[in-house]
C-alpha cells in the first residue's frame, strides 16, 4: 500500500535488476516489482554476470563501503570494482582514490568538474629523475637462502661452470692441489656471509587504518614542558578539546592524586629536545618522562601515558630523522612497554606540519584499542612500526680495513675482539681508548696480541665524553702521519635498573659514554674522510629490554645518529648486537 502511493518515473540509464539479473523494463514502474524486490532472492551475481557478458570491465560502487565490490570481484576476477567510499577512511580521500582508480582503468573522469573553483592547473613533471626510490615489492632473487637453494653452493657452481677463477679467489696458475685450500677458505667466508644474511632484520613501517572521526572521552592530562613552542602546545590543547577530551595541563607541581580517574596522559615533554640540550648524554625530555612515569605510579594513576616526538624516526629514505635527540624517548618507550605495560600507552612521531589532519590521525591512535603502540603520523596517514626480515647484504660494499683504526672502549671485552680482528684484517695501527687506558686489566697482553697479528697498538687513557681530549688525540695521530681511517665506538656501560627506581644519575651514568661519546666522535671526525664509523648498539634499543631503559635510550640515539649520518652521505653502521655468549 505504501509503495502504491509512490509516483514512478522511467530510469534514464539502464538498471540491471536484482530480481531477474538482467536489464529491467517497464516492470520497474510497478509497486509489485518493488514488493518482490524486498521479498525475493537477490540475484546479484547474475546481474554482475549479465554486465560482464555485455563487456563491462569497470564498476563503481555507490554505497558506504566496499562490500559489494568484494563480492562482485569473486564473480568476475578480471574486472575493476571501485568503491566510492571506504570504511574508516575520510570521504574525500576515498572518493579521490576512487576517481583515480577509475581514471587508470580507462574511465573518462570529468576532471574539470572535479577541480572546478579550486584554481587547479596542469604543471609539467620535472624532466629529471630526482629521487631514485623503488616502491615495487622485490621478488626473491635466485640464490636467496629463503628459497631453499644454498646461495654459497649456487655461487660456487656458477663460477665453476663459467670457469670464472677470479670469483673463487683462485689465480690461473695454481695446481689443483694448491687451489683446494683457497677454495676451502673461499667457501668458509661465503658461508659466514650467508649465515649473517639470515640474521638481517630491519625496521619497516606499515600503513594502518585508523578511525576518521576519533573521540577521546574523559579527562586527559597534558604534560607540557616550559620551553615548548606555544603554537605546538595550542595544537595539542585545541585538538584534545575538539576530539571531546576534558583537559588538565600538568607540571611538576600538579597533585596527580587528584587525577586517578584520568582516561589518558599525553606527554609533549620530548618535543623541544635538541642535540644542543643534551646534558651528559641525556635529553631533558627523557629525564622528565621518567620522573612523570614514577609520579603517576606513586599517585595511583593507571591511565596510559603516550609520548609525542617530532622527526625522531625515519619511515623511508625520503623521510629522514630530524631529531636524533628525541629518538632517545623511543628506546625508553620500548622498555616502559615491557616494564609497565598497563601504564605505558605508546609513542607517536609527528610530521613537520602540525595541522588538523595531523591531530585527527594522532587522536585516532590515542583512541584506538588495536594495540599499535609505536606509530608515525605522516601526511599520507598512520604508519605502525614492524621488524621484518631484510634482504641479504649488498655485495661489494665491505669495509676494507686499512691504516689507523680508533676503538673507543678498546680495552673492554668486545673492543679487544674488534682490535684483534682489525689487526688480522689489514689495519696497520690500532688505537685503543678507555678511561683506564694502559691501566685496564689485560691491556698489556692485548697490545702484545695485536702486535703478533701484525699491527702496531697504542693504548690511551681518553674519556670519550671529553671532546677536547678526543680532538687532541685525533690531531696527534694526524700529525704523526697515522690519521684515523675508521672509528669503532664500543665504549659504554650496561644497566639493570627498573624504571620505577631509576634516578637522574642512573640515566647519565649509563648514557654519557655512549651518547656524548658518539656525538663527540661525529663532531671530531666531521671533516675526516673515514672508511667506517661503527657504533656498538643493542637489541635493547630495537625491541626493548626490561631494566635497561637508559641503556635502550642511549642505543636508540646511536641508531638515530647512524641514520642522520647516512642522510648527510657520511659512513655509519650501528650494530644492534644481541647478548654475546
Ligand atoms: N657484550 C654484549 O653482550 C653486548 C651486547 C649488545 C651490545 N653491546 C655493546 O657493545 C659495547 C662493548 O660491550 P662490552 O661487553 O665489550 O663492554 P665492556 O667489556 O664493559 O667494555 C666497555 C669498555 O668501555 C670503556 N668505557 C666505559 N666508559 C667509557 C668512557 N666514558 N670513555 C672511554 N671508555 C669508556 C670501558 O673501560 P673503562 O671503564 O676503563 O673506561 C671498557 O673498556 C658496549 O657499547 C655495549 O653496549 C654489548
Amino acid at each position: 500500500q505504501v509503495v502504491q502511493a509512490v509516483t514512478f518515473q522511467a530510469p534514464r540509464i539502464p538498471i540491471v535488476s536484482n530480481l531477474t539479473g538482467t536489464v529491467a523494463g517497464e516492470e520497474l514502474l510497478t509497486s509489485d516489482y518493488w514488493v518482490n524486490h524486498v521479498r525475493q532472492a537477490v540475484r546479484f551475481a547474475d546481474g554482475i554476470g549479465h554486465l560482464d557478458a555485455q563487456g563491462v570491465t569497470t564498476y563503481l560502487e555507490l554505497g558506504p563501503g566496499g562490500v559489494l565490490s568484494a563480492m562482485a570481484q569473486e564473480t568476475v576476477a578480471e574486472a575493476a570494482f571501485v568503491p566510492a567510499l571506504r570504511k574508516n577512511r575520510a570521504e574525500t580521500d576515498a572518493v579521490m582514490t576512487a576517481l583515480a582508480e577509475l581514471h587508470v582503468n580507462g574511465t573518462v573522469v570529468d576532471w574539470a568538474a572535479y577541480f572546478a573553483g579550486v584554481d587547479a592547473r596542469r604543471v609539467d613533471l620535472p624532466t629529471y629523475a630526482f629521487q631514485h626510490e623503488r616502491f615495487w615489492p622485490e621478488a626473491p632473487k635466485r640464490g636467496d637462502s629463503r628459497t631453499g637453494v644454498d646461495p654459497v653452493d649456487e655461487a660456487f657452481w656458477k663460477a665453476v661452470t663459467s670457469e670464472d677463477l677470479s670469483a673463487l679467489d683462485v689465480s690461473g696458475d695454481l695446481t689443483l692441489k694448491d687451489a683446494l685450500p683457497v677454495l676451502s677458505s673461499w667457501r668458509d667466508r661465503q658461508r659466514r656471509h650467508s649465515t649473517l644474511d639470515q640474521w638481517r632484520y630491519h625496521t619497516t613501517w606499515k600503513p594502518v587504518d585508523v578511525a576518521a572521526a576519533p573521540v577521546l572521552d574523559g579527562r586527559w592530562l597534558l604534560a607540557v614542558p616550559e620551553n615548548l613552542d606555544a603554537a605546538v602546545a595550542d595544537w595539542a590543547v585545541e585538538g584534545l578539546r575538539a576530539t571531546g577530551a576534558d583537559i588538565v595541563t600538568i607540571d611538576t607541581d600538579t597533585d596527580l592524586t587528584a587525577h586517578t580517574d584520568a582516561a589518558g596522559i599525553l606527554s609533549l615533554l620530548a618535543l623541544p629536545d635538541h642535540d644542543q640540550h643534551l646534558h651528559a648524554g641525556v635529553t631533558p625530555g627523557l629525564t622528565h618522562t621518567v620522573t612523570l612515569l614514577q609520579r603517576l605510579a606513586e599517585a595511583g594513576v593507571h591511565a596510559p601515558l603516550w609520548s609525542l616526538t617530532q622527526g625522531a624516526v625515519t619511515t623511508s629514505d625520503s623521510d629522514p630523522i630530524r631529531s636524533t635527540a628525541q629518538a632517545q624517548i623511543w628506546g625508553l618507550g620500548r622498555v616502559a612497554a615491557l616494564e609497565e605495560p598497563t601504564r605505558w600507552g605508546g609513542l607517536i612521531d609527528l610530521p613537520e606540519v602540525l595541522d588538523t589532519q595531523t591531530w585527527q590521525h594522532t587522536a585516532a591512535v590515542l583512541a584506538s584499542d588495536d594495540g599499535e603502540d609505536q606509530t608515525a603520523v605522516r601526511p599520507a596517514g598512520v604508519l605502525a612500526r614492524r621488524i621484518t626480515r631484510a634482504a641479504p647484504a649488498p655485495t661489494g660494499k665491505a669495509w676494507k680495513v686499512r691504516g689507523t683504526v680508533l676503538i673507543t672502549g678498546g680495552t673492554g671485552g668486545l673492543g679487544a675482539r674488534v682490535a684483534c680482528w682489525a689487526a688480522a684484517n689489514g689495519a696497520e695501527h690500532i688505537v685503543l681508548t678507555s678511561r683506564r687506558g694502559p691501566d685496564a686489566p689485560g691491556a698489556a697482553e692485548l697490545r702484545t696480541r695485536i702486535e703478533e697479528l701484525g699491527a702496531t697498538a697504542t693504548v690511551v687513557a681518553c674519556d670519550t665524553t671529553d671532546r677536547d681530549a678526543l680532538t687532541t688525540l685525533a690531531d696527534t695521530l694526524r700529525t704523526d702521519g697515522t690519521p684515523v681511517r675508521a672509528v669503532v665506538h664500543t665504549a659504554g656501560i650496561g644497566q639493570a635498573t627498573p624504571l620505577a627506581t631509576m634516578t637522574p644519575t642512573d640515566l647519565t651514568d649509563v648514557m654519557d659514554a655512549k651518547v656524548t661519546g658518539a656525538a663527540n666522535l661525529h663532531t671530531v671526525f666531521a671533516d675526516t674522510d673515514l672508511d667506517a664509523f661503527v657504533l656498538f648498539s643493542s637489541i635493547a634499543a630495537t625491541w626493548g629490554s626490561g631494566g635497561q631503559a637508559a641503556y635502550a635510550a642511549a642505543n636508540t640515539y646511536l641508531d638515530a645518529l647512524a641514520h642522520h649520518r647516512h642522510t648527510h652521505h657520511l659512513p655509519a653502521t650501528s650494530i644492534a648486537w644481541g647478548p654475546w655468549a
